[in-house]
């Protein structure tokens, strides 16, 4: 594994994965704890942006202070649907980010992205400042990831301008990442032992999506 994968070791991360792993939590309790994962992963996701020194005055005094820099566009963009989870939590916390949804479904039969929506434009016009942070909590074969990594280079977005952030990911995901792309950044909280026979992660949790919008049958 390269040096640019990091997982996020942190007590509240494994507290909130027990929580999501458990088959009998209710899609509320999924939710929030995802949410609560989420804004750990992009607390480490963003804690590179640059700064801005400025000046600030106080009730008390004027001061220098730091902002996010303004040379930087940051984009979210959530693979839909289940990167909803994170980039709501992401919006809380770096409210001037653009989100830029992409969609794709996963074929059951070849396990193949089929694309339904891109919300990104036709042309950025000036794509060396833009930082864009890929989200999609579950890291699997990879393939989703893949299509949305290579759709962002194609618009010109610097690998190195480009995170992406998944909860929990599959050896067979991360592995696939790396060979294609060995300086992306990843972020994750957790990689598991491996894939099913269905593309389905294991132990994992289950389908993310059903599970946030409550859309499986029992
Ligand atoms: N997508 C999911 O929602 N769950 C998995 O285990 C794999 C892909």
């Amino acid at each position: 594994m390269t040096n640019n994968v990091t997982i996020v070791n942190h007590p509240l991360c494994e507290h909130n994965l027990s929580v999501i792993r458990d088959k009998d939590i209710n899609s509320d309790g999924f939710k929030n704890s995802m949410k609560r994962l989420a804004t750990i992963l992009i607390l480490e996701a963003t804690k590179n942006l640059p700064l801005k020194e400025y000046s600030v005055t106080t009730p008390i005094k004027t001061c220098r202070a730091n902002k996010i820099s303004d040379e930087y566009k940051i984009i979210f963009a959530p693979i839909l649907r289940a990167g909803l989870a994170i980039s709501e939590a992401a919006a809380e916390i770096v409210p001037d980010a653009s989100i830029q949804h992409v969609g794709m479904y996963r074929d059951e039969t070849t396990l193949e992205p089929v694309w339904y929506y891109d919300k990104t434009p036709v042309h950025y016009s000036d794509p060396e400042h833009i930082k864009v942070f890929i989200l999609d909590p579950m890291l699997a074969t990879g393939n989703s990831a893949h299509a949305a990594i290579s759709l962002f280079l194609k618009k010109g977005i610097l690998m190195e301008n480009l995170v992406f952030v998944s909860i929990l990911s599959a050896p067979e995901g991360i592995n696939l990442l790396t060979k294609d792309f060995p300086d992306l950044k990843i972020i994750t909280a957790k990689i598991d032992e491996r894939l099913n026979e269905r593309g389905y992660i294991v132990p994992g949790l289950g389908d993310a999506g059903d599970r946030l919008f409550n859309t499986f049958e029992k």
